[in-house]
């Protein structure tokens, strides 16, 4: 069965008090509306359109970053969300399969209801998703009779028997494109807020002899996103989850709820996490790694038995191989380490590469920026890098060489050799105890003077 995602995205979200779309704030790393998209691909979609409004520009570019095979559709007043749906029918026009729409703020729903409600789908023309709420609130009531759903009705429009319900609409519909677009025809204004309601094809459906129900979800999937406060309840409600989840898989996290996870962090068993550990999107730590205290991780791939920290940081583009070590007030951006090599204490190493079990003394950076462009470095194995070492990119030291601690290295470095690159030492006999007695004279001086 071929599937439609329709991704409503258009409205201002006026409550977040912001300058930015709604479904632009980020949930752990990523836009909420990453979020819908991704559970969206439990379904295997063979086509996505997002319906865009407010800062649509904006939104459109976050949800081809995500996905570039996204299709926009665009809302230019918000008229209701059957208007937004309707939106969405050029470019599905030819599409003959099942559409399932879903709201770019209720970033939550699990692969597993979308996965129920496709099942549904088998034996009911059009299938909504509802929540049983603790407190139903202003959300739409979902009038049901045994396992028929007859309407849909807005609070606004509902009388005090119908808003005693407590069953409310998720906002989630499914049907065939072909009779989800054929519904919304038909849909009027005519009712409180005057616009045009994407709930009331329930009843249309009911109408023209079609079957509905909704099945049910858990109320926290459900979860919509209106304000700053309701934006931190969700990150609060994604970090317990991938908390219990990663614990689940057999991680150790000393301190779980110090640990802040992206939406995309992968994590073998056997790995420790320890205190505030920040992960930011595209990491993967591989079994058994450890990653100490006070790190943030980025974009990056740490290997089994590699260490992590405390106090590092991994950007970009790292790549460590197995039983690495990056110590304390370390940041490797761009990198490839390999095996068993070890960056300890205060360097940056960026777009570099470090041969197997090369140490790297305390201190060192790679100086890979000209002020216009970047630069490589390249390291070989069994290198010998002394503390406080610059390598000016671009520039290679050798398999088994050593730089002297201070050296500033300006050109390659052979295997095998030892470059120094300071000014030599000289040594003056007797000449600090002299020093030291002219200025504590002058010292005197100047003592007097004051009084
Ligand atoms: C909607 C449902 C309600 C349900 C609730 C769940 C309708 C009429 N009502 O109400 O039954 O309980 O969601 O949260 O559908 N949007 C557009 N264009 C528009 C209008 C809305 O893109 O013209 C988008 C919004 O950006 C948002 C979503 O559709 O992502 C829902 O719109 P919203 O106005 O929040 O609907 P509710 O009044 O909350
Ligand atoms: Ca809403």
């Amino acid at each position: 069965m071929s599937t439609a995602l329709i991704i409503l995205a258009a409205g201002k979200g006026t409550r977040m008090k912001s300058d930015q779309a709604k479904v632009l704030h980020q949930i752990a790393a990523a836009p909420m509306l990453v979020h819908a998209m991704r559970a969206g691909q439990a379904l295997e979609p063979d086509a996505t359109v997002v319906v865009v409004g407010h800062d649509g520009e904006a939104v459109a570019s976050a949800a081809k970053a995500h996905d570039p095979g996204v299709q926009i559709a665009r809302q230019t007043k918000q008229r209701g969300t059957a208007h937004a749906v309707a939106q969405a029918a050029p470019a599905l026009a030819d599409h003959a399969g099942d559409a399932i729409v879903l709201y770019g703020d209720t970033p939550f729903i699990s692969q597993d209801t979308l996965l129920r409600m496709a099942e549904a789908r088998k034996s009911h023309d059009v299938v909504v998703l509802g929540f049983n709420a603790a407190d139903p609130g202003r959300y739409g009531r979902l009038v049901m009779n045994g396992d028929t759903l007859e309407r849909i009705t807005e609070f606004k429009d509902a009388d005090e028997a119908t808003r005693a319900i407590t069953f409310c609409n998720s906002g989630v519909v499914a049907a065939s494109t072909k009779h989800l677009f054929d519904l919304i025809d038909a849909v009027g204004n005519d009712n409180a807020s005057g616009e045009y309601y994407l709930t009331d094809i329930v009843e249309i459906a009911r109408e023209k002899g079609l079957g509905a129900t909704a099945i049910a979800c858990d109320e926290s999937e459900t979860m919509g996103i209106n304000s700053r406060a309701e934006l931190a309840l969700a990150e609060a409600a994604f970090q317990a989850n991938a908390r219990a989840r990663a614990l689940d898989d057999g991680v150790t996290l000393p301190a779980p709820d110090s640990v802040h996870f992206a939406f995309d962090t992968v994590i073998g068993r056997d790995a420790i996490i320890e205190q505030n550990v920040v992960f930011g999107p595209g990491v993967t730590v591989e079994s058994g790694a450890r990653i100490r205290a006070f790190s943030h991780l980025e974009g990056c791939h740490v290997s089994r038995g590699a260490t992590v920290g405390p106090y590092a940081r991994l950007r970009p583009g790292t790549e460590l191989a197995e039983d690495t070590r990056i110590g304390n007030f370390v940041e490797v951006k761009n990198a490839i380490i390999d095996e068993g090599a070890k960056v300890n204490h205060l360097s940056y190493i960026g777009d570099a590469h470090l041969g197997e079990a090369t140490n790297v003394g305390a201190g060192t950076i790679t100086c890979n920026y000209d002020g216009v462009m970047k630069h490589h470095t390249e390291v070989g194995r069994n290198a010998f890098i002394g503390s406080n070492t610059m390598l000016v990119a671009p520039v290679s030291v050798g398999d088994d060489a050593m730089t002297a601690s201070g050296s500033v290295i300006t050109r390659n470095v052979p295997d095998g050799a030892l470059a120094i690159a300071r000014a030599a030492q000289e040594n003056k006999p007797g000449f600090a105890r002299k020093l030291f007695e002219m200025l504590k004279k002058k010292k005197l001086k100047r003592d007097e003077r004051a009084g």
